[in-house]
């Protein structure tokens, strides 16, 4: 597929992940995206099982020439917080995927990241839809490379309650302190948290829609959304699973999807009980701490799932896949 002349540069930095997976999807189908390639982090599942799951995914999609490089299997600090009890054992469990045939370019995601920041003709958006480790030893290793980062736009926090404990979503409680550094970088910072990710339901409606999409891709997705809404059923009581992920690369495609508002955010890393909460002072309560960050606060949800089912359609039409 051809990515139009004007379309953003991308590196995806996750850790699929059914939501992630979507992601990917979205990112590859959509010639608004120029997938410079895909990095990997521990959080749905060991950094392993996240790159051989993003092997297949893009295998899945016909887009194997797109680089995959493995990164970091634990945050900066401490030990490695895994959410195989949303994702299963695989980190993507339900339908079984064809086993790609492509290997990681590179078991250094930092590496191969500032090779291709530094490669780009454009300035690079970094998109992150796990712990954010990966991004922050970028940041904090290549300060030279900071002008050519375009923005830093990564599913985490909330500006409500959290999912992995009661006020910290699960990325940000990952890696507290991989936030604080991209939060403290001065580079253009765009969060989107549960409580707009909360508005990207897979509901029984655009399931069917995806059931709908010619040949196996549509099945797959479809049966991703069984196994992860049956995880947000059994955990969270929610009727229809959030499909948190593409929110990120959505946004990129038509920024129109989303309301954001300026606004402090800090994460907190010392909290006996709120560590991983992020803090967002949509009041302007504390003036002494200026807005170091955009929040994503409201989600187009139709026009949202017309994108992504669209982007995914036109995948499934690509020849080179019959
Ligand atoms: O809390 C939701 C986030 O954690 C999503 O990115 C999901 O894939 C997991 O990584
Ligand atoms: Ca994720």
């Amino acid at each position: 597929m051809t990515t139009s002349a004007t379309a953003t540069p991308v590196i995806l930095d996750c850790d699929p992940g059914h939501d992630d997976a979507v992601a990917i999807l979205l990112a590859v189908g959509s010639p608004r995206i120029d997938l410079l390639g895909v990095t990997t982090v521990f959080g749905n599942c060991a950094v392993e099982n996240a790159t051989r799951n993003a092997l297949d995914v893009l295998a899945l999609a016909g887009r194997e020439e797109v680089p995959v490089a493995a990164g970091a299997a634990e945050p900066l600090q401490g030990a490695a917080v895994l959410g195989n009890y949303v994702h299963g054992a695989s980190g993507l469990d339900g339908p079984a995927l064809r086993r790609s045939t492509a290997s990681p370019v590179s078991t250094d995601a930092v590496a191969w990241m500032a090779d291709a920041i530094t490669e780009s003709d454009r300035p690079v958006t970094l998109v992150a839809t796990g712990p954010i480790t990966n991004v922050a030893r970028l940041i904090n290793a290549r300060r030279d490379l900071h002008p050519k980062i375009a923005e830093v736009v990564f599913m985490g926090g909330s500006t409500e309650r959290g999912n992995h404990t009661p006020y910290a979503e699960f990325n940000t409680y990952a890696d507290p302190e991989a936030l604080d550094v991209v939060l403290r970088s001065g580079i253009r910072a765009r969060m989107v948290g549960l409580n707009l990710t909360h508005q990207a339901l897979a509901t029984p409606t655009v399931v069917e829609r995806m059931w709908q999409l010619p040949r196996d891709l549509g099945e797959v997705v479809a049966s991703w959304m069984g196994f992860f809404g049956g995880s947000y059923r059994k955990i969270w009581n929610f009727s229809s699973p959030p499909v948190h992920d593409p929110c990120t690369i959505a946004v990129l495609i038509d920024p129109s999807l989303i309301v954001w508002q300026h606004a402090f955010v800090a994460v907190e890393t010392v909290g006996e009980f709120t560590r991983g909460a992020t803090v967002v002072d949509l009041d302007q309560r504390w003036p002494q701490r200026p807005a170091n960050a955009e929040v994503a606060m409201r989600l187009d949800a139709d026009r949202y799932w017309d994108l992504v089912l669209a982007a995914i359609g036109q995948l499934v039409l690509q020849p080179h896949l019959w």
